[in-house]
């Protein structure tokens, strides 16, 4: 039994297999829409969310299985002081497979240790947030033919952003790829980050100023700043609006540059840029399905 905490968990050779077979059901909805039948997912969300749950329940529905779940920790028994280890020992009864998200840290890896089920992190804290990175890599993947040879800008909260972690974590792992890294300097990307590159002789920068960097790039992912994450409300309301992507920078550009963004957005990207044939993140959503059946279909030994 397999369970999926972190990106690397998958050789590159597995990720290849799984964003075929995503491929395949983008092009094949039919040949899987019952690959499924009579399996269940949970989703067991400690934290609040839109795309990831529901893509989730998306996922399992097209592939003709069944949903089941809580959304809220208020409406499950953590409120009562389960611990997430009895309640996947609970879960496990009920169903297949389970995607969790929790605010804490490591949560789910608890989770996983004590389930016979396979466990899905669905965004551990500050953490991991590896469908995510499944989603942004079958995204290029298929948008530009490869995962090598490419300069990415990551801009906002590399400090908190759970999402920019596990991408840098996935991405080092492929051939020739720059890391750009756009923060106001109280939101950098972590230490053990910068010497994780360093050691492996991966080139970055670092700067502050999108304008600094935005004709060399080829990737543009764009993060919230995250009010959930701050201890101080000043300190968000100060940092909140420090990058906003409007169409004067998109002039600055490559014309064939992609600006990604796990979403929810704020105010970071202008509606103003949502026209622009570069801005793909609503296709991203969509890729997240993909991904995620295909994740399903893996950890259940069905694919
Ligand atoms: N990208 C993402 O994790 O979105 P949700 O928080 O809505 O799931």
């Amino acid at each position: 039994m397999r369970h999926l905490m972190n990106p690397l968990d998958f050789t590159v050779e597995e990720l290849d297999a799984l964003f075929d077979l995503a491929n395949d059901i983008e092009k094949n909805p039919g040949k899987y829409a019952h690959a499924c039948e009579g399996k269940k997912l949970a989703t067991c969300f400690y934290e609040p969310s839109t795309r990831t749950r529901l893509s989730f329940e998306s996922a399992m529905l097209s592939l003709g299985g069944q949903v089941l779940g809580f959304s809220d920790a208020a409406s499950s028994s953590a409120s009562k002081g389960e611990s997430v280890s009895d309640t996947i020992r609970v879960i496990s009864c009920f169903a297949d497979i389970c995607a969790m998200r929790h605010p804490k840290e490591g949560a789910p890896m608890v989770a996983a240790s004590k389930s016979s089920i396979p466990v899905i992190n669905a965004g551990d804290g500050g953490h991991q947030h590896p469908t995510q990175t499944l989603t942004d890599l079958l995204t290029i993947r298929s948008l530009k033919g490869r995962l090598t040879h490419f300069t990415i800008g990551l801009c906002g909260d590399l400090k908190f952003g759970r999402t920019v972690h596990s991408l840098i974590n996935a991405l080092v792992r492929y051939p020739d790829i720059h890391f750009v890294f756009i923060s106001p300097p109280e939101l950098k990307v972590p230490d053990y980050i910068t010497d994780m590159l360093g050691e492996r002789g991966i080139r970055y920068q670092e700067v502050i100023r999108l304008e600094e960097c935005m004709a060399d790039l080829d990737m543009l992912y764009m993060t919230r700043v995250q009010r959930e994450r701050f201890f101080n409300e000043e300190e968000y309301v100060r940092l909140k609006d420090f990058y906003i992507l409007n169409k004067e920078k998109m002039s600055l550009a490559k014309d064939d540059m992609l600006i990604l963004h796990p979403l929810p957005r704020v105010n970071e990207i202008s509606v103003e840029v949502d026209d622009d044939e570069r801005a793909i993140y609503f296709k991203q959503v969509q890729y997240g399905v993909y991904v995620r059946m295909a994740l399903i279909l893996t950890l259940l030994g069905l694919a």
